[in-house]
Order: C-alpha cells, then structure tokens, then sequence
C-alpha cells in the first residue's frame, strides 16, 4: 500500500472521545521503548509524526493518526514500564485495558516484542489477554538490525516454539526495523489485506 497521507488527529486517555469515524483502526502495543512509535513513522515514512525517545515512558497517551483519509493506526502508551509512579501505572493500564475492551473500530492489534529478546511473560500475558477478549492481533518483531539474518532467523523460530505451547495456531508475525526500514511493505501490505475485507464484509 502506498501512504498518500499520515496526519495526527488527537491524544487522549479516555477511549469515548476517540475519533467517531467508523474507519478500521490498528493499534500498536508493547513494553516501553520497544519501538511502538518509530515503526509508525517508519511505515508512514514520517520522521517525527509520533514522538519517540530513548527513555522509555515517552508516549503516555491513546494517539491517533490518520492515514489515507480512511484508516487509523493507533499509538499507545508501553506496558511494563517500571519508573512511573504505582498510581499513573494504575491509571494508564485504565485506559488501555479500556480501549481494547470499548473501542469497536479495533480491527487488530499488532504486539512489538524486540527481536533480541527471549519471550518475555508481560508480551506473552498481554497476547493472552487479548485472545480472552477475542481481539485479533499480529506480532511484529522491532529492531531486526541489531542482529544478524542467521540470529534473527533462530530468534523467531524459538519465539514461535514458545507460542506454540499455548496457542494452537501462531498469529501473522512480522519482522522489522525502524532504522533500516525492513518490514514496511509486508506490515502495510496486510492491513491493506484486512482493510480490503472489512469492506467487503460492510458490502454485503
Ligand atoms: P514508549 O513510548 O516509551 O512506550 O516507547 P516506544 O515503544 O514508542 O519506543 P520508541 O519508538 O520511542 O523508541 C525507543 C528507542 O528505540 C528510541 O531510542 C528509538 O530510536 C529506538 N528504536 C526504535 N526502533 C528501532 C529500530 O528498529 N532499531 C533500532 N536500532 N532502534 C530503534
Ligand atoms: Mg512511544
């Protein structure tokens, strides 16, 4: 898919006074610093549509982009992140449990994990979780160029064997990197598949 338009609509912490448009919208979860933001400027070939940083706890609120003019991709605050004080991480996983329960315009929720990293219980308790809800929802693997092909190739594979002891069938999965643009056509590519469905689906 080819991004004409990215612009940044609203931010907020309250899942009601979202956006009203009935577009398919796809949201992007995952532990602080992960790469939640950069994948959105890297797949909107914007370089500071969403706001990244090196600290983790840069993005606190729900933040919605509109791309093309008919769909939303959805920036939200990072699960996990240990520095905030009890009550604002109280309060933030409020509003994100909130719109995932609330927001009907879900289409699928794409869940980062760094490609470095062994399965980590949070990524694998949040994935659960969204399965209970009945969310769909992809895993897209950030930061692909700090490993090698050969160890990016053995780190999925053992992702995939972790997944598959409790889930039957493995989600679409994707690998990226923000920094040398790796995975844009194929993450862009199935949410235009989806986007495609959905209207038919409407059609009928
Ligand atoms: P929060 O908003 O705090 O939850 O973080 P986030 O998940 O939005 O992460 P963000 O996009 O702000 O990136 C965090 C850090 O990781 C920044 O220093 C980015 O430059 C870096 N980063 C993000 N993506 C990549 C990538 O693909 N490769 C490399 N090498 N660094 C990346
Ligand atoms: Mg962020």
């Amino acid at each position: 898919m080819k991004i004409t338009s990215a612009e940044f609509v609203m931010s907020n912490s309250d899942v009601a006074k979202c956006p009203k448009h009935a577009f398919p919208e796809y949201a992007f979860i995952g532990r602080s610093n992960v790469g939640k933001s950069s994948l959105i400027n890297m797949l909107t070939n914007r370089k500071s549509l969403a706001k990244t940083s090196g600290r983790p706890g840069k993005t606190q609120l729900i933040n919605h982009f509109i791309i093309n003019n008919n769909w939303y991709l959805v920036d939200l605050p990072g699960y996990g992140y240990a520095r905030v004080s009890k009550s604002s991480k109280q309060t933030f996983q409020k509003f994100i449990t909130n719109y995932f329960e609330q927001r009907r315009q879900l289409v699928s929720a794409f869940v980062l994990v760094d490609i470095r990293h062994d399965p980590q219980h949070i990524d694998l308790e949040f994935m659960q979780y969204l399965g209970e809800s009945e969310i769909p929802f992809g895993i897209i693997f950030t930061k692909a160029d700090k490993l090698k092909p050969n160890a990016i190739e053995k780190h999925v594979n053992d992702y995939c064997k972790v997944l598959l002891n409790t889930w039957e069938e493995l989600p679409p999965y994707f690998i990226t990197s923000s920094t040398k643009k790796m995975g844009q056509d194929a993450v862009l590519d199935f949410i235009e598949a989806t986007n495609k469905e959905i209207a038919h689906l409407r059609n009928q």
